[in-house]
């Protein structure tokens, strides 16, 4: 087993390393953006693939890679799990459905509710303790759906029709544009100071430094790392104004 996860600001990480290891202490959990997740991909026939959800779809960097490896899915069983603020009707389903076609077999979906990571947006947020809240809740549904598949019983998250049919009326028929492409919408301020945390940090090589100063290109895949991590809150992405930076290690130890 191999736990293959995408994750902007450590939510998904967290949520797919405890569920690997519950389910077997030997088993890893590997960022998705890395050659180790391909290695283990074509190595590993049962596969948790972890992500956050984005208006209701998977993002493009995770669409990118199941399709970029089309032929190492075939005859694999696949968990898909995928973490969201508040909801996403069929969050699991949308990378599915994607594996299908590709020939995976998927034995279960599973939604886990964890902190917003929209940090640039007042709407959003929620208090520290409610945040806290929210993952304690979320490693007991881990830990209940670890109990389950071990006694052969897999969640079923966001795999039927009508969650489809709800991800797609709440979400997708509306934002679909958001997320059809990487986009080229990140905004950096003058508050940098040219630190380079962002260019280390980008899963996509999206950020570079130029005089001395962060530059964005047009391949963002909305993750919001770079934008929580910034020391000077100067980069935005579908607001203006950072309202406080979200990461899981702020909220998970406690
Ligand atoms: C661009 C963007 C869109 C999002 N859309 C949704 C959504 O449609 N529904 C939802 O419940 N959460 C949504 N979220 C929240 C994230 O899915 C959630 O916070 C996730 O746990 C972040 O995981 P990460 O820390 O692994 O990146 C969105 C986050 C971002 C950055
Ligand atoms: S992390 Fe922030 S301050 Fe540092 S280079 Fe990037 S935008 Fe500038
Ligand atoms: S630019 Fe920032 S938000 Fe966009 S992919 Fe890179 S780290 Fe993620």
């Amino acid at each position: 087993m191999i736990g293959i996860y995408f994750s902007g600001t450590g939510n998904t990480k967290h949520c797919t390393e405890k569920l690997v290891h519950l389910l077997d202490e030997t088993a890893q959990a590997v960022p998705m953006e890395t050659k180790e997740a391909v290695e283990a991909l074509s190595r590993q026939n049962f596969v948790i693939l972890a992500y956050p959800v984005q208006y209701s779809n998977a993002p493009v960097l995770v669409r990118d890679f199941i399709t970029n490896h089309a032929p190492l899915w075939k005859d694999k069983k696949v968990l898909c799990m995928a973490t969201m603020g508040l909801f996403s009707g069929d969050g699991a389903g949308c990378s599915a459905r994607l594996l299908k076609k590709y020939g995976a077999e998927i034995v279960g979906g599973l939604h886990i509710v964890m902190p917003d990571s929209i940090c640039d947006v007042k709407l959003l947020k929620r208090s520290a303790e409610k945040n806290r809240k929210i993952i304690r809740a979320a490693d007991r549904k881990i830990e209940k759906c670890a109990e389950n598949i071990r006694r052969g019983n897999y969640p079923k998250d966001g795999l039927y029709f009508y969650d489809r049919i709800a991800g797609l009326l709440c979400q997708r028929l509306w934002f679909y544009g958001k997320t059809k492409d990487y986009t080229d919408q990140i905004k950096i301020s003058d508050a940098c100071t040219g630190c380079g945390t962002c260019t280390r940090l980008c899963p996509m090589g999206n950020l570079s430094l130029k005089d001395n100063r962060a530059s964005a290109g047009n391949r963002c895949t909305m993750c919001y790392r770079c934008i929580s991590a910034c020391p000077m809150q100067a980069i935005t992405l579908l607001g203006d104004r950072i309202v406080e930076q979200c990461s899981y290690d702020k909220y998970g130890s406690a």
